[in-house]
């Protein structure tokens, strides 16, 4: 009889028990099927379906304009792609924001839509209520603190957050209130690296960065910067793992050569 392999799948507790043993969680996003396919089998722990969809894959310059229905096609089809890591979707600017109901419809449809196993918000104390309604209904909510993307009208620039006490402060606390509402992790992105050290510190829960520093919990990347694919974004804090802008420039540059000059396709590769 064929002998199915287990699968340990990831899941919140996993990443409590790596953060208790000082295992590092690494966290990358994906929009669709194949990379999400690529990234769970290559080992992933996390994958984040991000709002930031918004910017890689529809072009937009903000994260603004994704809407609920778009995040909804862009996890389910990340889902059908992983068997492993945990998947966790970000809920769209627009989709929350209202009130606690909202927040609690948008992340049901979510949920019941992609399969994803959790949910991600930015905000602190503004958002509380809603965290804690999403929670009681028994879905699992990452916090979003620092550099809040949908937050970016009102900041004016994407340049490093919490530099001045007061800002400092209130992300402390926000942190604190997060973990005391039950969110199973936090995101902290582009703040000062001793600050994020403080936080991590100071909260049971796993902390991942994204231009936070080395003292996090574990790291998130955007896909789209760490493989080389765009070449206009070069923030101090992305280490680019592929130069995919070059190799696939190369590749297409190739295949229309091999078209013009009626090289491909070859006798081999016709029927
Ligand atoms: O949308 C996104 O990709 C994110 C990461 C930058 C953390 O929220």
């Amino acid at each position: 009889m064929p002998v199915k392999k287990e699968i340990k799948k990831i899941t919140t507790h996993t990443l409590q028990m790596m953060k208790e043993n000082g295992e590092k969680i690494s966290m990358i996003t994906a929009y669709d099927f194949s990379f999400a396919r690529l990234f769970d089998a290559a080992g992933i722990d996390v994958i984040l379906v991000g709002d930031s969809a918004s910017n890689v894959m529809a072009g937009h310059e903000t994260t603004l304009p994704i809407t609920l229905d778009q995040m909804i096609y862009h996890a389910s089809s990340v889902i059908r792609g992983t068997h492993r890591c945990l998947v966790v979707v970000d809920l769209p600017f627009g989709s929350y924001q209202s009130n606690s109901k909202e927040a609690l419809v948008s992340t049901f449809r979510i949920m019941k839509e992609t399969g994803a196993h959790a949910v991600k918000l930015e905000g602190g104390e503004e958002v509380l209520e809603s965290v804690k309604r999403i929670i009681a209904a028994g879905v699992p909510v990452m916090g979003h603190l620092g550099l809040t993307p949908q937050s970016i009208y009102k900041f004016g620039t994407y340049t490093v957050r919490a530099k001045e006490e007061a800002e400092a402060d209130k992300l402390k606390r926000d942190a604190k209130l997060l973990e005391e509402a039950g969110c199973f992790g936090i995101v902290l992105e582009k703040i000062p690296a001793t600050l994020a050290k403080e936080v991590t510190n100071s909260v049971r829960i796993p902390v991942i960065g994204i231009g936070a520093g080395k003292h996090c919990d574990g790291q998130v990347l955007v896909m789209h910067d760490m493989l080389g694919i765009n070449t206009e974004f070069k923030p101090r804090f992305l280490r680019q793992y592929l130069k995919l802008h070059e190799q696939i420039t190369k590749a297409v540059q190739s295949y229309i050569k091999d078209v013009k000059s009626k090289n491909f396709p070859s006798e081999q590769e016709q029927y």
